[in-house]
């Protein structure tokens, strides 16, 4: 995990050598100023038999103001080095997720939440943020200081710094029991804040249906719930790490005790002298303080630990669909071939989706398909521009591989108008140039005429130029539905496939569409998936899909006479009686 997150440093590699430098070189400087105190008061004060020094005083005074400001500066100089490190860490990090997120398959993001995604993006990152912070300023800086303190006080008296060292022994123990406990209660803290994120996310996102089935008081219950349980949990957690403080003013107290005890018995003795006795004090203070430092670090890491695992399963994921080595650029025409194509969604393990397909669809063509919910449809057009691999078989476009094309290339010449379509924020033209960023007004108008969606524009008073709100909740369900084949047909794709793309919009409305597509882009070879028979009778073929496998296969006429579940949907959507009724195409 460290190594993931570290390779996204960057060029915050420098900031994050130099925070620690200048920190540990803030200690340097911090360490010798308790040292000339002591000097100060042993030659100064103390001096020349008693008489004191005043020239030495002086000279003292002036090298701890210099060193004051030289730690002062190293001090300023870490700070700022090490915030430009934690968020420039912070900011790759998040780019680098995002542009990961970006190269997924279906398959990679069916097996994230979204939710989960946006607090692997948001909170986590900010954890790693803060925690990389503290630990480029502090985790050299602690220890570092620590064992210079020690060191020094040694140097100064070998006796007295003994006390030291069982004291930071015992503080040592006694913070890491505390830590111990703290960091079980802190790491559930971390799993029940998932479940919130993901509870808000998806009520707020779904905040019409809540009000639609008035669940407003339910859904208030199970988020107080779910704050509570955090709130316990934090409760439990700070209980114990409360007991830090205590436990530090015992041993520093009890030290500062000691050494008052020990350090008088020395100067009396005259083994020590009161300046040293100063210094040991000022250690002192350094010593337990930094160990308190280093706990908190402990914390905060462990803390943060969870959160890097996270943003590293973002960042370690790899795509499944990869371009070739050599792709094709050119998708030569609309025919598509299916050539014992077998699908499932989760690969090696599961049923297959879609079993033993053979299709060869010409360019041109209009393809219905009809069949059960759960039936495949939408598994089946997916494999067309590759938004899913096949496990056995191959698909073909155009008579090629759709592994051997550039993706890109391959999806821009198969438009597909999604069955869970979104809009996004923005003006309709905004949307509408997702398809092609550079269509002109016109095109834009054209695309939208055919769709039959240019009238209820030009009734809004802004036309074109309406906002469009995110998600697209301010237009009706069959008003996105047209701006969506809209958006579909400004990339001018050689295939285009409408996954249940008419279900909101009325029969007549539905037939128009389809009136003006075959007649505008004859050449463009079109699926329509649909429930009602009357969007595909026209079509020139109609696949009839069930339970993942293709049943029929032929024109509206040849269906009715041989396939047997194409009949007996027809008779019940037309109430007909297709042995007796003379059957012609178009509405019904
Ligand atoms: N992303 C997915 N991950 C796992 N299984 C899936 C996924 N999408 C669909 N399935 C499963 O694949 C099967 C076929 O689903 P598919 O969406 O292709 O049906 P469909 O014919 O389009 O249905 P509908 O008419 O309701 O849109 C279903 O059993 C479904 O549970
Ligand atoms: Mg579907």
């Amino acid at each position: 995990m460290l190594i993931t997150l570290s390779k996204h440093l960057g060029k915050y590699r420098l900031p994050s050598v130099l925070t620690p430098f200048f920190m540990v070189l803030e200690v340097i400087f911090e360490t010798i100023i308790p040292l000339c105190m002591g000097w100060i008061v042993k030659y100064g004060i103390e001096g020349n038999d008693g008489a004191g020094d005043m020239d030495y005083i002086l000279k003292m005074g002036g090298i701890m103001t210099v060193l004051v400001i030289l730690s002062l500066i190293s001090g300023i100089l870490g700070a700022a080095f090490g915030s430009v490190a934690s968020c420039g860490l912070a900011k790759n990090l998040r780019k680098d997720m995002y542009a990961n997120i970006q190269t997924f398959s279906f398959s990679n993001i069916d097996r994230f939440s979204t939710a989960g995604l946006i607090t692997r993006l948001t909170t986590d990152v900010t954890n790693v943020q803060n925690a990389y912070q503290m630990l480029l300023r502090m985790a050299f800086r602690a220890p570092v200081s620590m064992i210079f303190a020690l060191f020094m006080s040694f140097m100064v008296s070998y006796k007295i710094a003994t006390i030291y060292l069982a004291a930071v022994i015992f503080l040592g123990i006694g913070l890491s029991i505390i830590m111990m406990y703290a960091r079980k209660y802190f790491s559930q803290v971390f799993e029940k804040y998932d479940d919130l994120n993901e509870t808000i996310q998806e009520n707020v996102n779904a905040i019409r249906v809540v009000k639609a089935f008035v669940r407003e008081d339910y859904e208030s219950e199970e988020l107080k719930k779910a704050a509570g349980n955090i709130y316990k949990m934090f409760v439990k957690a700070e209980n114990v790490v409360i007991w830090n403080a205590p436990l530090m003013q015992f041993t520093m107290f009890g030290t500062m005790l000691l050494i008052a005890w020990f350090g008088a018995h020395l100067v009396v003795s005259q083994e020590l002298d009161t300046g040293s006795l100063l210094t040991l004090f000022t250690y002192c203070l350094n010593i337990l303080g930094n160990l308190m430092m280093l706990s908190f670090i402990f914390v905060m890491l462990t803390l943060s630990a969870a959160s890097g695992k996270r943003i590293a399963e973002v960042l370690d994921e790899k795509t499944e669909l990869k371009n070739p080595e050599n792709p094709e650029y050119e998708v030569k025409d609309g025919s598509v071939e299916f050539k014992n194509v077998s699908f499932s969604y989760s690969k090696g393990a599961g049923k297959n989706v879609l079993n033993n397909i053979n299709l060869k669809i010409n360019s041109g063509e209009t393809i219905g398909i009809i069949g059960g919910t759960g039936s495949a449809k939408t598994s089946l057009v997916n494999l067309i521009n590759r938004l899913y691999d096949v496990n056995e078989g191959e698909v073909k476009v155009g008579g090629i591989n759709v592994k051997d094309y550039d993706m890109e290339a391959l999806r821009n010449q198969v438009s597909v108008v999604l069955q869970k379509n979104v809009l996004f924020s923005g003006t309709i033209y905004d949307n509408l140039r997702w398809g092609n960023p550079d269509a002109t007004e016109g095109e834009c108008m054209e695309a939208c005429k055919l769709a039959c969606a240019h009238d209820f524009i030009c009734s809004f008073p802004e036309g074109y130029l309406t906002k469009i709100e995110q998600g697209g909740t301010n237009v009706s369900g069959g008003q996105k539905q047209r701006l969506c084949i809209a958006r579909a047909l400004l990339k001018k794709p050689k295939i285009i496939i409408f996954d249940d793309s008419t279900s909101a919009v009325d029969t007549a409305t539905d037939a128009k569409i389809r009136k003006s597509l075959k007649e505008a882009i004859p050449g463009t070879t079109k699926f329509i998936i649909a429930q009602r028979i009357s969007s595909v009778q026209d079509a020139d073929r109609i696949i009839v899909m069930e339970e993942g496998e293709v049943n029929g296969f032929g024109t509206h006429d040849e269906l009715l006479k041989t396939n047997a579940i194409y009949r007996e949907v027809f008779e019940s959507q037309t109430g007909s009686n297709a042995d007796f009724d003379e059957v012609k195409g178009g509405e019904i």
